[in-house]
């Protein structure tokens, strides 16, 4: 669960990047942030991963208050999270398995595990035949799913991902989207800011929406219709069972 109560960030510059925000997000859920350039979402982004302390207000990601949390527990906390960014930012010196394998390195795995877990990784990310290949004989939607891998391969509970597809054609950022689709069905929460208009039309998911530092919508997907029985009777009659279904929404 993320919970943000009254959050904001104002840089030393004196710009308020956040002016006050509130947000819950679930676990598991799949959200977009979208918004106009300058509108904050980056800044958010980073309030999440703790590169940067919020202003005022309360963050608090699974339990963890990042406005108390020690110093020396941040990089703990950051394992928690996957994180991807658009360039991708990969080692460019070290062929794909080693991108993968770095990460399960710094968190102690065994030479066993990393045997098994890399090789895992790379079948789900659709990177199993290229595991030899150096991130500058990639593709750019390949070398994003190397950084998906790499931010996955230790099972965080939250991916967290500014602008994953920002350099991809539609093509790869249609294939990016869905490993992200699946990521999130086997359990992960996924938070991306996007400013793909078209994917977040097409993906149906949870759509926030900051203008200048705050949250100016947000909206769930639409359901299905819900059949309406057959409704004999006048026309106001008929006009208020079919709002009925709206007015019982049990999103949150
Ligand atoms: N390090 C910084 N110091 C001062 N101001 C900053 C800093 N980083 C961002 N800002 C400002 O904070 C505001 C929000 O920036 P942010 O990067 O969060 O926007 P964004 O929504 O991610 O934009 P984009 O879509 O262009 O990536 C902007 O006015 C920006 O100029
Ligand atoms: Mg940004």
């Amino acid at each position: 669960m993320i919970e943000l109560k009254n959050v904001c960030k104002t840089y030393e510059t004196g710009n308020k990047a956040i002016r006050n925000i509130n947000l819950n997000i679930r676990d598991g859920e799949f959200v977009f942030i979208v918004g106009k350039s300058g509108s904050g979402k980056s800044t958010l982004f980073k309030l999440l991963t703790r590169e940067l302390k919020a202003t005022s207000g309360e963050i608090i990601v699974n339990g963890c208050d990042l406005n108390k949390i020690k110093r020396r527990n941040i990089p703990k906390y950051r394992r928690t999270l996957g994180v991807v960014f658009q360039d991708f930012r990969l080692l460019y010196d070290r062929n794909v398995f080693e991108n993968v394998a770095f990460a399960q390195r710094v968190i102690g795995a065994s030479g066993s595990e990393i045997k098994r877990n890399v090789p895992e990784m790379l079948k789900l990310t659709g990177l199993g035949a290229k595991y030899k290949s150096y991130p500058n004989h990639l593709s750019g939607g390949e070398q994003q799913r190397v950084a998906i891998a790499r931010a996955l391969i230790n099972h965080p509970q939250v991916l967290l991902a500014d602008e994953p597809t920002g350099n991809l054609d539609s093509y790869n950022t249609h294939e990016i989207m869905r490993l992200l689709e699946t990521v999130n069905s086997m359990g992960t929460t996924v938070i991306v800011i996007t400013h793909s208009k078209e994917m977040v039309s097409e993906m149906k998911k949870r759509v926030i929406t900051m203008d200048k530092g705050l949250i100016v919508s947000d909206e769930y997907p639409e359901k299905k219709p819900v059949s309406v029985m057959p409704v004999m009777g006048n026309s106001r009659s008929r006009g208020k069972s079919r709002r009925r279904p709206e007015n019982t929404d049990d999103r949150i």
